[in-house]
């Protein structure tokens, strides 16, 4: 399977939302990644249901939503309602992680679990049957534009192994400081979802370096 490019909108103009998403909209990217953040779990705070609706309205790709937020449980059917395609919530804000992402599956949506930097892969094994997805984070979780942790190539290597060794049908998405010099690399060590905003919307030409991202040129 190619991998897939979904393009964060933390960086994008807010004053000009619907501009930046009809712009991603005509690119190669896959699905449109927005972060939730409630200046709890992460010390910042990005935006809410009114701003998911509107993109949901005008978005031509899936809404691939990572909640930065302590207790998820509380609003799942709130971003189902909202438009969530693909729901993504943080290992460490999850007393019953089997329980949420189980709750996310029955409403309909597709289940993510991310792990900050310092999460072990290992402590996710158990859950893996019941998701679609696992992030992990490769900068500590709250803003764009941050360096990449370079560490995370052994993690990302090690749950592919995992995977792959349990026949799971899970894809890894990695997110933060993700550009054109590592997109190759984060492939090969076995990445199926690159997430970007950033590299992206810093560009001089966003939709080029979405398709640099696609097809892997530096
Ligand atoms: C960071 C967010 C990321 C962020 C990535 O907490 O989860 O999705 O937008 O941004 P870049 O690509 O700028 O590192
Ligand atoms: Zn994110």
């Amino acid at each position: 399977m190619k991998h897939l490019i979904s393009t964060s909108l933390l960086n994008a103009d807010f004053g000009n939302l619907e501009r930046d998403v009809l712009m991603v909209n005509k690119t190669a990217a896959d699905w449109i990644h927005l972060d939730i953040m409630d200046g709890v779990f992460v010390p910042n705070i990005s935006f809410g249901f009114p701003i998911v609706e509107h993109i949901k309205k005008v978005a031509g790709k899936p809404l691939d939503v990572h909640l930065m937020i302590v207790d998820p449980d509380r609003y799942l059917s709130r971003f189902h309602e909202s438009g969530a395609d693909i729901l993504t919530v943080q290992y460490e804000a999850c007393i019953h992680l089997h329980r949420t992402v189980t709750e996310i599956k029955t409403l309909g949506m597709k289940a993510g679990v991310a792990i900050n930097p310092h999460t072990p892969v290992s402590l996710i094994k158990n859950t893996l049957p019941y998701i679609d997805m696992v992030l992990i984070m490769t900068v500590n979780p709250g803003f764009g534009g941050q360096t990449f942790i370079m560490e995370s190539y052994n993690k990302i290597q090690e749950l592919r192994k995992m995977i792959d060794k349990g026949g799971y049908n899970v894809l890894i998405q990695v997110d933060g400081g993700v550009d054109t010099t590592n997109a190759a690399r984060l492939v090969e060590s076995g990445v199926n979802v690159l997430v970007a905003g950033n590299s992206i919307f810093s560009s001089k030409d966003p939709v080029e370096t979405i398709v640099k991202l696609k097809n892997l040129i530096h």
